[in-house]
């Protein structure tokens, strides 16, 4: 009987210990599209669509991103800003590991703004905050992700986030990074051409690539754990994915991508997210990670 005592005593001290940052389940951070809107060309997939996402349509899709991760994940919400179109891609405003958050300095004036708004609801939750300067402009998971073991970092510069910034970045968690050069201005983060998935793969389109930066990635991977997405996939958000262990959330896009990935062993759900490509962005930007990698399901 003492020993449930002790036993019940310390559970409740570890937990009382532990920061409210340590979440047990998947956790997300979403914002709503109240004010999103393609206001003004930042990437090519906005030229063309200005104005062009209508209100209703851009809510609809949101909302079915929302419970299709919420039947997954535990999923957080920022308060929507007017004046801050993007604020809807919140997963480019920070990258968060163990509870600590690198909050983005992004390249582009019109997005600035988002970042105090985030780094006051970050700071407010609980998080360590590490910033970068200003000169050394970060895009959050937009240009760097983790491998699914959350050991390395991997971040790409060429038309956002500079190269200065990856080891600044990587030290917030004494972690090695690489740097990936990408090359094709459609795809302008790394997000949008790669993303490590569960079980040590990788989903990737190598045209965004330099040699070199497809060199390291052949080197850690193994063909075998490679999944390519072909160009017309790449240009539809095929690997701007959210995956949460086997789960993987993506635009419903046209080839055969997502049938490559059930092949592999993944649970894809397709979602209509047409709205949001027109700004550039899809599952994976809409929806930052809070829990570590490690946490999957509670
Ligand atoms: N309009 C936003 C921007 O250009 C869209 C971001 C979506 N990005 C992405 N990685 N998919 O910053």
């Amino acid at each position: 009987k003492e020993t449930t005592v002790l036993a019940g005593t310390l559970a409740g001290n570890v937990a009382a210990t532990l920061p409210s940052t340590h979440f047990s389940r998947a956790t997300f951070l979403m914002c709503s599209p109240e004010w999103y809107d393609v206001g003004y060309v930042i990437n090519p997939w906005m030229a063309g669509n200005l104005h062009r996402p209508t209100r209703d349509a851009s809510f609809a899709q949101w909302r079915g991103l929302y419970e299709a991760l919420g039947r997954i994940a535990d999923v957080k919400l920022l308060h929507p800003r007017q004046g801050s179109p993007d604020m809807v891609f919140v997963g480019h405003t920070a990258l968060v590991h163990h509870g600590v958050a690198a909050v983005s300095s992004f390249a582009h004036a019109e997005r600035q703004p988002e970042e105090r708004h985030l780094r006051r609801w970050l700071q407010e939750a609980g998080f360590l905050l590490w910033d970068t300067p200003r000169e050394t402009c970060f895009e959050g998971e937009g240009d760097a992700l983790f491998d699914s073991d959350g050991r390395h970092l991997w971040a790409a510069h060429g038309a956002r986030t500079c190269k200065y910034s990856h080891g600044h970045v990587a030290e917030a968690w004494h972690v090695q990074v690489t740097s990936l050069h990408l090359v094709d201005p459609r795809f302008y983060h790394l997000d949008t051409c790669f993303a490590p998935l569960s079980g040590g793969r990788v989903l990737y389109y190598p045209g965004a690539f330099d040699a070199m930066s497809l060199a390291l990635i052949e080197a850690a991977y193994p063909a075998e754990r490679r999944i390519m997405a072909t160009e017309s996939e790449a240009a539809q958000f095929g690997c701007n994915v959210i995956n949460i262990g086997r789960d993987v959330l993506m635009h419903k896009a046209s080839g055969r991508l997502a049938e490559r990935l059930r092949a592999a062993g993944y649970a894809v759900t397709e979602l209509p997210l047409g709205e949001f490509l027109k700004g550039g962005g899809s599952a994976k930007s809409l929806a930052l990670r809070l829990s570590d990698l490690s946490v999957t399901y509670g």
